[in-house]
């Protein structure tokens, strides 16, 4: 299933293919390969990835170059380049290059800034690096990757073309304003998190995981899943969110990734399960804020 990327001028698949564990140096090459030739095959064709993802920017240059034309790629630049101080114009445009280099592409699809402070947005000098790569034909649209007043205020720039944001369960905190906003102005939405790195898998609160803070918020939600399994809730609730055009599971295992596109393409949960998850959100929230 495919949906516009706002008015960008291209669609997205409304699954994709978050790389951020497939950076990790210790997965055997062949499978992390024949994982990204799946994704292609079953129509997951955003794949997301970034600069600090291990070794994800390499693998899909090499996995994916001969089927560049098949998919749509997203990355992520600010930080990371010898010679550059992090979130600095010189940055951004070096960060480019190399991002099209490790990728074995000429050009990038989305290239966010990733969550770089409201203060860096606001000086201008890392979105003049951005739009200036999309000028040299590098890049079709020029995006920012976080959360709260700094993605509020990149929607209302005018300046970004795409955004990518937590978007799960238990973090909502976008659609209130931000994500409509992003819709009426065209601009394409990434969800990020769509599973909520699942923190069912937690028995007791799991101190120190990524997912820690979701953890306790479901706890205080109290949803129920009734006939569906979590992740069928969760991608279902994420994929299909107003204003969100693709959402990006990250997986390692193609087993989940062919679970995952199923549970997508059963569309939309019924609204009144919408309703009720959005409520107790809404009902519990205590100043919940968006969770890079
Ligand atoms: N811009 C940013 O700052 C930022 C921050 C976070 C994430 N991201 C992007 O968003 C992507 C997704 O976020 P995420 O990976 O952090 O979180 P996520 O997609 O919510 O959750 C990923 C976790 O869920 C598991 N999983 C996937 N499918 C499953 C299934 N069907 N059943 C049970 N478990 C399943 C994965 O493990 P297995 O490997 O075992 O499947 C992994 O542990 C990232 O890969 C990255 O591209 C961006």
């Amino acid at each position: 299933m495919q949906r516009a990327f706002g008015k960008q001028g291209f669609a997205v698949s409304t699954l994709g293919l978050g790389t951020g564990n497939i950076g990790d140096p210790a997965l055997d090459e062949t499978q992390v390969g024949a994982l990204l030739d799946r994704a292609l095959d079953l129509g997951v064709t955003l794949i997301d990835t970034a600069r600090s993802y291990g070794k994800a920017e390499e693998r899909i240059g090499r996995h994916l170059a001969h089927r560049r034309h098949q998919f749509v790629l997203s990355t992520k630049v600010g930080y990371g380049i010898p010679g550059h101080k992090d979130w600095t114009h010189g940055c951004v445009a070096a960060g480019i290059d190399a991002a099209l280099k490790r990728l074995r592409t000429d050009y990038l699809d989305i290239v966010h800034l990733h969550s770089c402070p409201l203060e860096t947005l606001q000086k201008g000098d890392v979105v003049r690096a951005l739009h200036k790569a999309r000028d040299q034909g590098k890049l079709r649209v020029a995006a920012y990757s976080g959360e709260n007043a700094e993605l509020q205020w990149a929607i209302a720039s005018g300046q970004f073309g795409g955004v990518e944001c937590s978007v799960n369960l238990f973090d909502q905190r976008c659609l209130e304003h931000a994500l409509p906003l992003a819709q009426a102005r065209g601009i394409g939405v990434i969800a990020k998190r769509p599973l909520a790195n699942a923190p069912w898998r937690f028995a007791g609160r799991p101190v120190g995981d990524y997912c820690e803070e979701y953890w306790l918020r479901r706890q205080a939600m109290g949803i129920e899943t009734h006939d569906m399994d979590w992740p069928e809730l969760a991608l279902r609730f994420a994929v299909h969110a107003p204003a969100v055009c693709c959402a990006i599971v990250g997986t390692a295992s193609v087993e989940h990734l062919m679970q995952n596109k199923e549970y997508a393409d059963r569309g939309p949960l019924p609204p009144e399960r919408f309703e009720v998850i959005r409520r107790a959100f809404r009902v519990h929230n205590d100043n919940w804020r968006g969770q890079i």
